[in-house]
């Protein structure tokens, strides 16, 4: 299984998921900024991986004492804000270091920040068993993804993707249909190149032939990621989730969402609340570097929020949440 990050040797080394899939580089992260910086730019991303790496980032600042940590934790919760998994994971760190003498802040954090991985990829496990036990017995499925929601953004199998690789263990998948997901194509570089290193049957479709191939019969179920779920259920995936969702309701084709609990918002009634990241124009303007528009104004939201009545049910570490029965208890 292709993994991330790995932490040796008082360093975190991220995979640049931005080179992906022509080269794999790793970056050194020694500091908190190094690995805030990383987040910010998208070397490392997904919900859950973006909350494993900003844990080891606070394990980085707690070497130089705890004043250092707070400054260090604040920076690493403002680099992205839609995915709470980020701020959970940087508090989970700060709440086990309160009662932590000066000397013991750094070994306590690095052992929290494991804990966290070791746990999203317990929930991984967890939530591939849980949604493929939804798609019936005696049928191979096809099923459509947006963005990626695989290794490379969680640590473990995946949540939509640790789903389709169970379905196709047990013989229940006949196709994974991959959106490209612009603008940064995160479907094409990254949920490709996984599928292919796991030889899972996949096609690679534009955002936009989602819907034809709806129409044509081809897709069975959409099952996405999250990285942010409200109490009523409401989530908020990669920009074109939501158009998703739509076209799915109006196929009569199930929408499902797999998250773990790390990516529940306690504190927000309803998706209206999320943040949602805006990026840099530029990525709109360029595809793979080369200008494809010229200066015009550009709106680039990075993230979409799908309404509770739009989706089947969501899939959890814990249970299948179902949006008419109220959310999560
Ligand atoms: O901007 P990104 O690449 O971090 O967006 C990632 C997504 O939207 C994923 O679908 C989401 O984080 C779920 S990952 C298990």
């Amino acid at each position: 299984m292709i993994s991330p990050f790995f932490f040796e040797k008082n360093t975190l080394s991220i995979l640049d998921q931005r080179m992906l899939p022509e080269k794999e580089v790793w970056i050194p992260c020694t500091e908190a900024d190094d690995v805030a910086q990383a987040i910010r730019t998208l070397a490392v991303r997904g919900a859950p991986a973006i909350g494993i790496a900003a844990a080891y980032g606070c394990a980085l600042a707690a070497r130089s004492g705890r004043n250092s940590l707070e400054k260090a934790a604040q920076i690493l919760i403002e680099a992205r804000p839609t995915a709470v998994n980020l701020s959970w994971a940087v508090r989970r760190v700060l709440d086990a270091l309160t009662c932590v003498p000066e000397s013991g802040l750094y070994d306590t954090a690095l052992k929290e920040a494991g804990e966290i991985w070791e746990e999203e990829k317990r929930a991984n496990e967890a939530m591939a068993q849980i949604g493929a036990a939804l798609f019936p017995e005696g049928k191979a499925s096809s099923v459509l993804t947006h963005c990626n929601a695989g290794s490379l953004a969680t640590g473990g199998i995946g949540t939509a993707l640790g789903v389709v690789r169970k379905l196709y263990e047990q013989g229940k998948l006949s196709r994974v249909y991959m959106d490209e997901t612009r603008p940064l194509l995160q479907g094409a570089r990254i949920t490709a190149y996984e599928m292919c290193r796991l030889c899972i049957p996949a096609t690679l479709i534009t955002d936009s032939m989602a819907g034809w191939l709806m129409k044509q019969g081809r897709i069975d179920a959409v099952i996405v990621g999250a990285d942010r779920i409200a109490r009523n259920l409401d989530a908020a995936n990669k920009i074109g989730t939501y158009s998703l969702a739509v076209l799915a309701r109006s196929h009569g084709i199930p929408f499902y969402v797999a998250a773990p609990l790390s990516t529940f918002d306690p504190h927000i009634a309803t998706g209206a609340e999320i943040p949602i990241e805006e990026r840099h124009q530029e990525e709109v303007l360029s595809f793979q570097g080369c200008r494809c528009a010229p200066e015009v104004e550009v709106f680039n939201p990075a993230f979409d929020v799908t309404g509770h009545e739009l989706i089947t049910a969501v899939i959890t570490e814990r249970e299948v949440l179902y949006p008419d029965g109220g959310g999560l208890a």
